[in-house]
Order: C-alpha cells, then structure tokens, then sequence
C-alpha cells in the first residue's frame, strides 16, 4: 500500500471519454502509470498535475499492429528508427506499435528477436511488441514458435509474396498455423499469390515495362484474393483464426466477408493509403509514383469505397499503417531505371488518427466509437494487450490521447516529424488533433511540444489466445 501514495497523479477534467463502446462526460485521475478513478467532478485540490479538457475528446492512445522501423529492404533500411519512428507515432496519438522482427532465413527466431530488442534498446519513446516474421520452419524449430510465444511475442507474419526473399510455400504455412492452434498466437499473412506475380513481373520487364505504375499493374487483385481465399482455407483447415494484414481490394474483402459469414474467425486490416489514395498515385510524372510503391500496390478507385464499407460493417476489423518509410531523394531512386527495385513502402505511422478520423468521423462514414475500436481497441484485443492497453478503464495503462476534434491541419512533411522526406498525404487538411498524449501517466506531447525521452517506451509481453481466439 505505502508506496502508491508517492506516485505522481494527474487528472484530465471536463473532458469527454470515448471508448469502443461509449461517449460520456467525466474526469480521469491517474496515479503512476494507471487510470485509478473516472468519475463526474473528481477534485483536483490534491492532483500533481491538471490537464484541463474542456472542449477535447479523451481517447484511448492509438495502436498501431504494422510498422516496420529500422528494417532492411531491397539492398537499404527503412528510414525511420525505433525514436524518429516512436516519436513521429506519439505526435499523431499513437502510444503502442507492434513492429515486425525478420528471421533472415537459416537464422533461429530468438537471434532476430534480440536483434529488434537492440534497435529498440533506448530508443523507442512509446510502448512496442514485436511480431516474427517466419522465413524458415523446419519442423526442428517449430518450437521456437513456443518460446517466442513465451517471450511474449504472440504473432506470426508470414509472406505469400516475395518468393526467394520472404515468401514462404504452403506446407511451411500450414505448419505455422498448426502450430499457433496448439499454442494460442495468431498468424498474419501477407496475402498475394507470389508466384504468378512473379511470371507476370518478368513478361513486364521483358516489355520494357520499368516505370512505378507497373507495380500496381503486375499484381491483379486476383493474386490478393486468391491468398487471402487460401490462407484462410489453410487456417480453417489448421484450427487457428488468421489475420490477414494491409488489405487492398474488394476482391480480397470479398473472400474475408464470406469466411466470416461463415462463422470462420478470419480477421483483416487495412491502411490509410488504401482507402485515401488510388493506383493514379503511381502516374505521378517525375518518377514521383515512386513514393507510392508499396505492397500490395494501390488499386482503382472503386475499390476505395468498399473499403470503408468494410469497415463499417466488420467486415474489416483494424487500421494500420504498414509504416515502412523510404526516403524519395535516395532510397526510392535505387528504382529510376526499374520498378522492381524500388523499395517496397511509405510513411504513415503519424497520420493514421488524424486520417481516419477525418475521413471516417467527419465524413460520416463511422461513428467516433468505431474509430476507437478500429485504431486502437480491437488491435489491443486480437494482439493481446486489453485491457492494459485500447482502453479507458481503471487498471488500465494511463495511455490517453486529449483529441481536438476541431484543429485544422495540413499534412505536410515539411511538418511531419517522420524521417522521410516526403508525405503520401501531401497538402491533405484534415479536421482533428492530438493535442496532448500520454503515455502510462507520462505527458509525451503536450500541447503539440514533444515532452517525451527516447528508451521511456517498453517492450510488450503480449498475450497469447487474444481476441482472435474468442
Ligand atoms: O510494401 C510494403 N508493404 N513494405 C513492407 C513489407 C510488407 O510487406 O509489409
Ligand atoms: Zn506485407
Ligand atoms: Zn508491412
């Protein structure tokens, strides 16, 4: 008991709480690192610190289950670190991230993992899991699933796609997912058939097809939902929910919807760029579709609709960012004479709220509840983290964001604080703000001034058997 009465309060008054599953009026104390009462009218006579939210709306911090910091790609890195990146995350609301550690193939899955323990070691400014991505399972080390899942990394990623670089065959999916029904982690599959992407990227090269737009030309939707039809089948067939991550088209929403509609637990996220941006992005003139290389690539307009109608109706569960920041004036251009070699991914991991609440909420498109499930509740569920984590409760982790829901900004990476030098989102005004930002009690931006210390963020032991097995 004695110690608690040291701890530092803060208590954010006369806001508006809004959870996945509510909007009310009240004021949140928080004592060390946790909520320790919401009610009406608390007293702030004896709090530390008084963050006065008239006007704002209180959220639960912003996770995001896809980044990729300071990962290799294609002969470089990507360009944010696990502080440029942590930092640029807080400033956009976001207070937890699951980056992607890689078992470069013939390596063990702990060598990669303290590989990501040491980018991250002192740097990371915000709260991080880490995911495994699997390149290589001989049935020797499918018990190295068990003692990552010990570790607390309790997600798999696995590639479809990439062959001879991280794409991985059937049978290797099946056992990971064999695997993960016997020891409760879930499975996330880069889902587009490889292979044929593959044949259809040599006929292009053979044509002299080299500019950015054909990597959106040679990977049909097609080949996304066909991956997506079979991961889930190999998942059904296994035992295991799976989920699918960054999906792009209707055609692979189709297949989740009808998995779904058959009881299958299959789970899906998306992206801001594929419901904000289009495969036009890639005709850019000046090589400029470059930065708008990702996988898998931008789609045809139409697609962006259904989308957001997936994730209205659940069919579509999350949204991340897939964060994997190339800077245009180098590293992008290791792909001027051939699409092929454009690293793969773009920066987001700052805009993600400001986006889909602007885009979602204002628009009409989903409610201000929904947009807390989508960016920071059910990630919190399917990846083992609630309630400590996405949620407004007491006990849970004091990671709250003071939302204006009325500032104007204008997305710009003259501004942005990700370590690129370009936006995917350039010259996009969106209404809705962090203003404030805290992390487990910790005030890390406040009043849009960075307020936080690179090594503060700690690493997750995540759960196994999440939302995903329920
Ligand atoms: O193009 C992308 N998405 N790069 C990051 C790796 C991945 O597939 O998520
Ligand atoms: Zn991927
Ligand atoms: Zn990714």
């Amino acid at each position: 008991m004695g110690g608690t009465h040291c701890e530092m309060t803060t208590l954010i008054q006369h806001g508006t709480i809004v959870t996945a599953g509510r909007t009310y009026g009240g004021d949140i104390l928080i004592e060390g690192e946790t909520i320790k009462d919401i009610a009406q009218a608390l007293p702030a006579e004896n709090a530390g610190r008084v963050i006065d939210a008239q006007g704002m709306l209180i959220l639960p911090g912003g996770i995001d289950v896809h980044t990729h910091l300071d990962m290799p790609f294609g002969g470089t890195t990507s360009s944010d670190d696990f502080e440029t990146g942590t930092k640029a995350a807080a400033f956009g609301g976001t207070t937890t991230l699951i980056d992607f550690a890689i078992q470069p193939r013939g390596t063990r899955m702990r060598d990669a993992l303290d590989t990501w323990w040491k980018k991250a070691d002192g740097k990371a400014v915000i709260d991080y899991g880490l995911h495994m991505i699997v390149t290589d399972l001989p049935d020797a080390a499918l018990e190295d699933m068990d003692s990552m899942v010990d570790e607390g990394v309790a997600s798999f990623k696995l590639f479809m796609a990439y062959p001879g670089v991280l794409m991985v065959d059937d049978a290797t999916i099946f056992k990971a997912l064999s695997r993960t029904a016997k020891n409760g982690a879930l499975v996330c599959m880069h889902a587009e058939n490889g292979s044929v992407i593959d044949v259809i990227v040599q006929r292009a090269l053979a044509d002299g097809k080299r500019a950015p737009v054909y990597h959106a030309l040679t990977r049909p939707t097609q080949a996304e939902a066909e991956a997506v039809h079979r991961a889930i089948a190999l998942a059904e067939i296994s035992g295991a929910p799976v989920y699918i991550v960054h999906l792009s088209s209707e055609d692979a929403l189709n297949e989740v919807r009808a998995a779904r509609d058959r009881g299958v637990p299959a789970f899906a996220e998306t992206c801001p760029q594929y419901l904000l941006l289009s495969i036009e992005d890639l005709e850019r003139p000046n090589f400029e579709g470059a930065k708008y290389v990702f996988t898998p690539p931008l789609r045809e307009k139409h697609n962006l609709d259904k989308l957001w109608r997936g994730l209205g109706d659940d069919h579509l569960q999350v949204v991340s960012t897939d964060h994997c920041p190339f800077c245009f004036n180098d590293q992008k251009q290791l792909g001027i004479d051939d699409f092929t070699k454009i690293p793969n991914g773009g920066p987001g991991v700052e805009n993600r709220l400001q986006l889909i609440h602007h885009h979602g909420v204002n628009q009409g498109r989903i409610s201000i509840n929904r947009f807390v499930e989508l960016v920071s509740t059910t990630p919190a569920k399917l990846f083992g983290l609630h309630p400590k984590k996405g949620e407004i409760a007491i006990g849970s982790d004091a990671d709250l964001v003071v939302w204006d829901p009325n500032a104007e900004h204008t997305i710009s990476a003259a501004t942005h604080h990700m370590r690129v030098d370009y936006s995917m989102f350039e010259g996009f005004r969106v209404k809705g703000n962090a203003k404030t930002v805290l992390s487990r009690g910790d005030v890390i931006v406040d009043n849009g001034k960075f307020a936080g210390r690179a090594g503060r963020g700690r690493y997750l032991k995540r759960q196994a058997r999440g939302g995903a097995w329920k």
